[in-house]
Order: structure tokens, then C-alpha cells, then sequence
């Protein structure tokens, strides 16, 4: 018999995400994305929360089903307490209570941010405590110094746009949907990462600023569509080359500035953009070159989902830290 059974649930922005979780283990782990943001040009928070409602049941019984077990097996219920979206997160934490009282099992809260960062203990290989995690989403940036699985210190964050931010607001600029991140790296592959220059930043400490590079993009499209109407068409791929290859130097710099400062060699990406493919060859060719231990997360564990969760609860259920169902959502919740 598994002494541990979790169903770990994210709703925060806009993937409907259940997982399950045996003794260590996330056995199933199943997403829904929201397409109805794409018409929109960004996530809208009412419609975000009507989705998850439609989603929420579907998702979950998939991921008992995947996982061969029954809710009658589950020991305890985790969930996305925040940061994310009040209404989001609402429902979510609304089904972790209901189920939490339905089934008398107690509810492990679970800090998003936390999660992204644990996701590298779901598979091998493992990273060494202590470690830097760059963790970049759609809502956050930030260099984080992990010195066990529930002790973290964020060292460094941008000030602000997030990097995902930065990749899908120039996708907006340059006419790619909702969320452009995914698209844009698409394109990055086909072109000149050095056929346009985007000035880097220059933000004193660990800090990251992505709005003056918005802005530059901004005049720069504006200025060439003044030439010519059909800049953008002409030059996706270079364009989305060199947007991105200066995001991710921004990155990369900040994280060898970490290391240098903190002397810690272990390096770990996490979060939607950790999905990039110019941010993970980035660290596979700067880690070797400066001697890192790299960690990247498999793709269906970077951008949101439940596995993290599950993952982030289990250490929690360790510790015995359990809520009850006074728990309500913290849209601001830091590390
Ligand atoms: O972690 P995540 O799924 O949700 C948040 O917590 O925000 O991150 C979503 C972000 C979006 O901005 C999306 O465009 C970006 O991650 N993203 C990517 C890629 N895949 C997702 N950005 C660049 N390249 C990708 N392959
Ligand atoms: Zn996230």
C-alpha cells in the first residue's frame, strides 16, 4: 500500500492542470490550455475563470483515471494558493475545499513560484542544494537561491515587465497571437539572431528590466514600416532571432553574475520560458564553458502544470504542513 496519495491541483492563470503523486512519484499529470486568449492578445482574467470551470472535472477525473486510482486512495488534497489571477485561483482552491470536506483529507497550499522551482525534482537528474534557479514565466523573473526544498530567497527579479512578458508583448508588436512566446521561438529557428540589435539593459545588482527593450522594438518596427509596409512579413524569422537572442542574453548574464557572486554552481531554469529552445542550448553551451551542473525541466513540467504542484506538496506533506479550509487565495504571494 503507497503511503502517500496526492491530488494536486493549478488553476492560477490559464492551464487547468491535476496531477497525481504516489510516494514521491507524479504518475499522471494532464493540462488544459484556454484558447480563448488568443483573440485578445493576452490572458482576460473573467474568461480565464469561466474555462477553468468548464475544465476543472475533465481534467481531474483524466488524471485519476491515467494514474489507476480512485478518490478513495487520495491522503490529501494540494493546490495553487497564489501568486495568479483572484479569480483563477478561486477555482481551484473552491474544488480543493469541497473535495477536502467531502473526502475528510486535510489540504496542502502550494506557492506557484515555490512549485516552478521544484519541478527539478520530479525527474533525475536531481539538483544539489544549494542551487540558483532562474525562474521566468509570464508573470515572473527572478534569480532564486534555493538552499533546501522549502527555504528560498529571491535574489534577484525584474523591476518591471516578466520575460515572458517581454516575448509575448514584441509577438504582439509584430502581429503573433496570444501567447506569442511559443511562436516567436519557432520562428528564432529559422533566422539571423544577428541581423537586428537590441541594446542590453543596464540594471544594477541581480535585478532585470525588459521595458526598455519593449520600447526599442517598439520604434524600431515603427521606423522600418515607415519604409517599407512589409517589414515585418519580410523579416519574421530575423526578427524573432534577435529578440530573442537578447532576451536570453539578458538572462544568461544575470545568472553568471549570480553564480559569480553567490560562487554556487548549480544551475537550474524553470518556469514558461524555460521551454525556450534559445534559452536551453544558452545554458548547455555558457554551463560548460564556465563548469555549471545545468538543470532544465522536460517541457510538459516548464509552463504551468500540476506535476510542480503535486511535487512542491509532497514536501510540505513531510513536514506535516497542512491548511483546512479557512485557506483563501494570495493573488501576491512572494516566495
Ligand atoms: O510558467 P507559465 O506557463 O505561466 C506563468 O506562470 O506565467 O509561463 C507562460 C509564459 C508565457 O509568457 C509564454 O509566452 C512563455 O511562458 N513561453 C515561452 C515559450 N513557451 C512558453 N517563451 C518563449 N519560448 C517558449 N518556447
Ligand atoms: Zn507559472
Amino acid at each position: 500500500m503507497p503511503k502517500c496519495v496526492l491530488l494536486a491541483i493549478e488553476s492560477s492563470c490559464d492551464d487547468t492542470s491535476a496531477a497525481v503523486l504516489v510516494d514521491g512519484e507524479v504518475i499522471s499529470n494532464v493540462t488544459a490550455g484556454q484558447k480563448v486568449h488568443e483573440l485578445y492578445g493576452g490572458v482576460v482574467p473573467e474568461l480565464a475563470s469561466r474555462a477553468h470551470h468548464a475544465n476543472i472535472i475533465p481534467v481531474i477525473e483524466k488524471a485519476l483515471n491515467d494514474a489507476k486510482i480512485t478518490k478513495k486512495d487520495i491522503n490529501a488534497i494540494a493546490v495553487t494558493k497564489g501568486p495568479g489571477l483572484l479569480g483563477s485561483l478561486l477555482v481551484g482552491i473552491g474544488f480543493a475545499k469541497s473535495f477536502a470536506q467531502a473526502m475528510n483529507i486535510p489540504i496542502i497550499e502550494v506557492n506557484h513560484m515555490q512549485a516552478h522551482v521544484l519541478a527539478h525534482f520530479i525527474d533525475e537528474p536531481k539538483p544539489n542544494f544549494p542551487f540558483l534557479c532562474l525562474t521566468v514565466s509570464g508573470g515572473h523573473t527572478q534569480i532564486v537561491l534555493v538552499k533546501n526544498y522549502l527555504d528560498m530567497e529571491i535574489i534577484g527579479e525584474t523591476l518591471d515587465d516578466a520575460a515572458g512578458e517581454a516575448f509575448d508583448k514584441a509577438a504582439k508588436m509584430m502581429g503573433i497571437p496570444y501567447p506569442g512566446g511559443p511562436l516567436v521561438d519557432k520562428y528564432a529557428k529559422e533566422g539571423n539572431p544577428l541581423k537586428f540589435s537590441f541594446t542590453e539593459p543596464q540594471i544594477a545588482d541581480l535585478n532585470f528590466s525588459f521595458s526598455g527593450l519593449k520600447t526599442s522594438i517598439l520604434y524600431f518596427l515603427q521606423k522600418e514600416t515607415v519604409k517599407n509596409a512589409n517589414f515585418i512579413n519580410e523579416n519574421l524569422n530575423d526578427l524573432c532571432a534577435s529578440i530573442q537572442a537578447r532576451i536570453v542574453s539578458i538572462l544568461i548574464n544575470k545568472l553568471k553574475k549570480a553564480s559569480q557572486l553567490t560562487g554556487i554552481n548549480e544551475i537550474a531554469i524553470a518556469g514558461g520560458v524555460s521551454a525556450n529552445g534559445g534559452l536551453r542550448a544558452a545554458l548547455d553551451i555558457e554551463g560548460a564553458k564556465l563548469g555549471w551542473k545545468t538543470y532544465i525541466p522536460q517541457m510538459q513540467y516548464c509552463t504551468d502544470n500540476a506535476g510542480m504542484i503535486a511535487m512542491a506538496a509532497y514536501y510540505k506533506y513531510l513536514e506535516n504542513q497542512f491548511s483546512d479550509l479557512k485557506m483563501a487565495p494570495m493573488p501576491r504571494l512572494q516566495i
